[in-house]
């Protein structure tokens, strides 16, 4: 039985033990299996956020390589937006590093790093089954933690075309972005913005499309992702939630690796099993448990428990 099964199980007891009622045997018979190489995969908690060594950084030398600019080249070529981030939910604009739910983004950086000494992995699909799940909030704050190491440069897409929040968030425009150059309209770096946090480009959603599938699946995206890909060492994909529409499942074929968020005692557990199974075991690389209890005797039980552990 792979530790995202047991993850999913843990996190369908709380949600039952928050609203009292019965734990089905649900997970016992099926469905989590471990991936091709026998490997688990890791739980990672994020608690409710509240008001209050693997891969190299990319280096100059590493820059040009199919690509039409270079590092330098796209910060002058995009200048600096004016973001205003969403205080209670964004983690890592302030200098104030004791935030709650900010380590749980450290140790999530770092089992980033773990697993990709193992394998390749630089563009990362954040995914769950249903809206409201936190996609977003993980997505924003994986991709600040993540530049907040020195020299690491993240490129955070929204990759919501039906919903997008990530704008929001951040308190950037909406457009141009995703959907504009899906549609052939704008070249790859016309979307992208930077805010004030340096090392961290964001492409937002762009303007509202009737076809997102259509343009998920036109070819697009993996060639822009192609483009961009040597001037990164993170690229950080928000999506759309699994179960209602496809097009998460669209964006996975062209990443490398995707994360699950399960929403503590909210999400139903079978739902989140019916998504991570639109998904082959290669690209999933764990769970994501977000706005799970902040207490700390119970979150020291996952955090040293088999289920934090990196895959073997
Ligand atoms: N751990 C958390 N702490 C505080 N607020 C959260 C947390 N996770 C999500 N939220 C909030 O819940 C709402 C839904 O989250 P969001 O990331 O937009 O979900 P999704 O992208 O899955 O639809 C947003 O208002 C978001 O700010
Ligand atoms: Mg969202």
């Amino acid at each position: 039985m792979s530790r995202i099964h047991d993850a999913l199980k843990r996190a369908e007891q709380e949600r039952a033990t928050s609203t009292g009622t019965h734990v089905e045997p649900a997970y016992d018979q099926p469905p989590f299996q471990q991936d091709a190489q026998g490997e688990a995969m890791p739980l990672l908690q994020t608690p409710m956020a509240s008001a209050g060594n693997g891969g190299m950084p990319n280096t100059a030398s590493g820059l040009n390589m199919g690509s039409a600019l270079n590092y330098e080249a796209l910060v002058a070529r995009c200048p600096q937006s004016a973001w205003s981030p969403d205080q209670k939910t964004m983690l890592f604009f302030e200098q104030d590093d004791s935030r709650l739910g900010a380590e749980e983004f450290r140790t999530l950086r770092s089992r980033l790093y773990q697993i990709r000494e193992k394998m390749p992995l630089k563009r990362l699909l954040v995914t769950s089954a249903l809206p409201k799940e936190g996609k977003t909030f993980v997505s924003a704050n994986l991709a600040q933690v993540l530049v907040r190491q020195h020299g690491r440069r993240a490129l955070l897409i929204d990759a919501d075309l039906r919903n997008p929040g990530l704008h929001r968030h951040l308190g950037a425009t909406q457009s141009p972005g995703l959907s504009d150059y899906l549609l052939g309209e704008i070249d790859e770096f016309a979307g992208l913005q930077r805010g004030a946090m340096e090392n961290l480009f964001f492409l937002p959603a762009g303007k509202s499309v009737a076809s997102a599938p259509e343009l998920l699946a036109n070819g697009r995206l993996k060639l822009f992702l192609q483009r961009v890909e040597p001037l990164f060492d993170w690229i950080i994909i928000d999506s759309s939630p699994v179960i209602p529409v496809s097009d998460a499942t669209l964006v996975a074929g062209a990443c490398d690796g995707i994360l699950m968020v399960v929403r503590s005692a909210v999400t139903p557990s079978d739902l989140a099993l019916r998504a991570r199974e639109e998904f082959p075991d290669k690209l999933l690389l764990g769970v994501v448990l977000n706005g799970a209890p902040s207490d700390k005797s119970q979150r020291s039980k996952y955090y040293y428990g088999e289920a934090v552990s990196s895959p073997a």
